[in-house]
């Protein structure tokens, strides 16, 4: 997939976002080191903090399938305005950082403007192990 193709499919998967306290809806893609693509979207919860991000549930689900490798990441937030503000949260960072993810393709709204970054930019000095 390119770029357009991972936004358009991080769209897609914002469609079943589970977000009936935020009603804002995020979906997620992820390209594993070996080419394959595994999706995700937001799950929130009554208990607002058991709530799951997109790219979380994303990077998860391709970890549950053996992945250990993730080479790219496409986030879209479908509900908000504009890129600026759609970026991924700390946690999500961590969470990226883990499981090598290099470039984070950034996406809002229904607009064609997309950010793309280094996750070295998105989380310089990161802790590992
Ligand atoms: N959310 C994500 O899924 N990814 C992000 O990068 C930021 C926020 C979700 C969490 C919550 O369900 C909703 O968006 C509002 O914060």
């Amino acid at each position: 997939m390119n770029r357009e193709e991972l936004v358009a499919a991080a769209r897609t998967a914002a469609q079943n976002a589970y977000s009936p306290y935020s009603h804002f809806r995020v979906g997620a893609v992820v390209v594993s080191s070996d080419g394959k693509t595994f999706t995700g979207a937001n799950i929130e919860n009554a208990a607002y903090p058991s709530s799951n991000c997109a790219e979380a549930t994303a990077i998860h689900t391709a970890v549950a399938a053996g992945v250990r490798k993730i080479d790219t990441l496409a986030v879209a937030c479908i509900d908000a305005r504009e890129v600026q503000g759609s970026y991924p949260c700390g946690r999500c960072r961590q969470i990226m950082s883990e499981f090598g993810v290099e470039t984070v393709v950034v996406a809002a709204g229904q607009g064609s403007e997309t950010r793309v970054h280094t996750l070295d930019e998105l989380l310089p000095f990161r802790f590992t192990l």
